[in-house]
Formats: C-alpha cells, sequence, structure tokens
C-alpha cells in the first residue's frame, strides 16, 4: 500500500482523482490538504469535503486547508473551465465534515514526520503548499518518497502558449518545488491531453453506480473538453502511481520561468548539457489512452 498526500484544488478533475484515489485499495490517503488554483481555497476546502463526504469517508480521511494564494503572483482562478463553485455539475446533499484546525503546511509537516514510512506527495494544484512546507519545514524532503505532480509541459502551454495552469498560477511556488531535491515525477499537458475521458466512457460510468452518475455529472459541466471527449489532467498522477507502464517518461533537468513572457513555463534541459546530464523529474511524454479510459471505467466500478 502506498502513503499519500493529495494536494488539490478541486476542480472537476481534481474531484476525480480524489474520488479514484481514497476508493483505491492500493492507496492509503492519509491527508487531503486544499490550495487557492481553479476557485478560492474556501471554495477548494469544501469541495473536497463534499467528495469524501460522498463516498462516506468522513471521518477516515481528514482535510486541511491551506494557501489562499500564490507566494508572489497575484491569484487568477479557473471558474470559467470549472464554474463558480469549482464543482457546479452535481448536487452534493449532507452535513458535511469540519476541515482541520491546522493549516495544510501543519498538518503536512505532522503525518509526514509521524509517517513510518517514506509518503508519497500527490500534487494536482499550483505547488504554493509545498513551497510554504519546504520553506518551513527542509526537513520533511528526506521524508518523501517523491512527488508526482500535475502541472507544465514540454509543449504548448493551456494557459499561455508557453504556461500550464498549475505552474502559471504559482511559478515562484514551481520553482522551489523543483529545486528542492525531492524527486518529481512531471504528469503534464504532453500526457493529459491524449488521455480524454471519451463519450463511450461517460456514456458507461454514467449508469454503473451513483458514484459514476456524480463523475459523469461533473465531467459533463467540464470546459476542458473537444469532441474526442474531456481532459482530466489530474487523474493521470493517481494512472501514474497505479500503473506506470503505461506512460513514456525521461529524466530531465526542468526549471520554471517566473517573468515575462513566456513566465510559468517548464523549461527542460533537453540537451543534458547545461547540467551536466544532471536531472530533477521524470516527465511523462506519452500514454496508452486506451488503457487509461479502461482503467478509469475499473476504477469507477469499484465504487458505490
Ligand atoms: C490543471 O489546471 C487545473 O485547472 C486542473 O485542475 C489541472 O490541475 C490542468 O492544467
Ligand atoms: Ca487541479
Amino acid at each position: 500500500m502506498t502513503k499519500i498526500i493529495m494536494d488539490t484544488d478541486p476542480g472537476i478533475d481534481d474531484a476525480a482523482a480524489l474520488s479514484v484515489a481514497i476508493n483505491n485499495p492500493e492507496l492509503d490517503v492519509e491527508l487531503v490538504t486544499t490550495v487557492a488554483g481553479n476557485v478560492t481555497v474556501d471554495k477548494t476546502t469544501i469541495n473536497a469535503l463534499k467528495i469524501i463526504n460522498f463516498f462516506g469517508k468522513g471521518t477516515e480521511i481528514p482535510v486541511a486547508a491551506g494557501a489562499v494564494q500564490p507566494l508572489i503572483k497575484p491569484f487568477e482562478d479557473a471558474a470559467r473551465i470549472h464554474g463558480e463553485s469549482g464543482m457546479s455539475g452535481y448536487d452534493f446533499h449532507g452535513e458535511l465534515p469540519k476541515p482541520l484546525k491546522e493549516t495544510a503546511v501543519q498538518a503536512m509537516y505532522r503525518v509526514i514526520m509521524a509517517s513510518d514510512e517514506p509518503i508519497t506527495l500527490v500534487a494536482t494544484g499550483s505547488y504554493t503548499n509545498v513551497a510554504l512546507l519546504f520553506a518551513e519545514y527542509p526537513e520533511v524532503k528526506d521524508k518523501l518518497e517523491r512527488i508526482v505532480a500535475m502541472g507544465g509541459t514540454l509543449g504548448c502551454g493551456n494557459m499561455t502558449s508557453a504556461a500550464e495552469f498549475n505552474v502559471f498560477t504559482d511559478p515562484h511556488a514551481a520553482k522551489m518545488m523543483y529545486q528542492s531535491g525531492v524527486p518529481i515525477v512531471m504528469v503534464g499537458l504532453d500526457v493529459t491531453k491524449k488521455a480524454l475521458v471519451t463519450p463511450e466512457t461517460l456514456a458507461e460510468i454514467e449508469t454503473m453506480n451513483p458514484a459514476g452518475k456524480m463523475l459523469h455529472d461533473l465531467i459533463i459541466s467540464d470546459g476542458d473538453r473537444n469532441e474526442h471527449g474531456v481532459a482530466m489532467h489530474d487523474v493521470n498522477t493517481i494512472f501514474y502511481l497505479l500503473h506506470p507502464e503505461f506512460m513514456t517518461t525521461k529524466k530531465l533537468w526542468i526549471d520554471i520561468q517566473t517573468e515575462g513572457p513566456a513566465n510559468g513555463e517548464t523549461v527542460a534541459d533537453i540537451r543534458g548539457a547545461y547540467h551536466d546530464g544532471q536531472t530533477n523529474a521524470d516527465v511523462c511524454l506519452d500514454i496508452d489512452a486506451e488503457a487509461f479510459n479502461d482503467w478509469f471505467k475499473a476504477e469507477v466500478k469499484k465504487m458505490k
């Protein structure tokens, strides 16, 4: 069983990633932390609690609210993709559990230091909480197995030509994370835009079970779509964790642009020469999109 902390900004694809992670028996989700991103952090926190509550895990999986804004850059949300609440496509009922009184950074520190085995950090929002954690408690770096982070691209961005949303939102945090020395798997648009959840997959999950209906309704309200399907970027982090054999990766040195027209770009040292062959990330370059859809359907089928 892999122990993970999910640092997230639900957001529809974050909600789908969280749903799969908390229902998969191979993953032990020790903590969920939230960050401002797709919508403000008060909303991402409520949305994380809604998903956890939907699956009846409110007493098992704690949620701690994190950064309200990026380290330096002004905050810009993605409500145009995810709706004003961040998860508008489905009407959740029931009283929500309360978030922890600790901040995300305090809770991450406590959970990581108390763990008897290294923790994997899955980051599917901007990396503000991660950067703050490393700045305040650098000793946690040795206790992390790795960070599996959705974000970045070696190709065209989805905010600007250069930048993907999570990195664009807080490029200074991304730079700190990539300079941390903790092993990073970069799950960027290079794979997430290839592995769309297809209309056929959506039709199948709609009638599978209540969870399938909930995920279907959320996903069809997601604005990040084309005629081939809907991008469920963050779900790719969990797919990678469980099935790395369906991704092609390459070890590269990644640095982050923090100003100018390419602000938020993940710059890869493709030649390898400048950093003397050293690398700081395993970058996902290709994915088996059919295997991703089959796996996603199977994961939803296991839910209630
Ligand atoms: C990333 O941006 C957010 O809108 C999504 O939740 C995902 O984490 C994709 O660029
Ligand atoms: Ca996200």
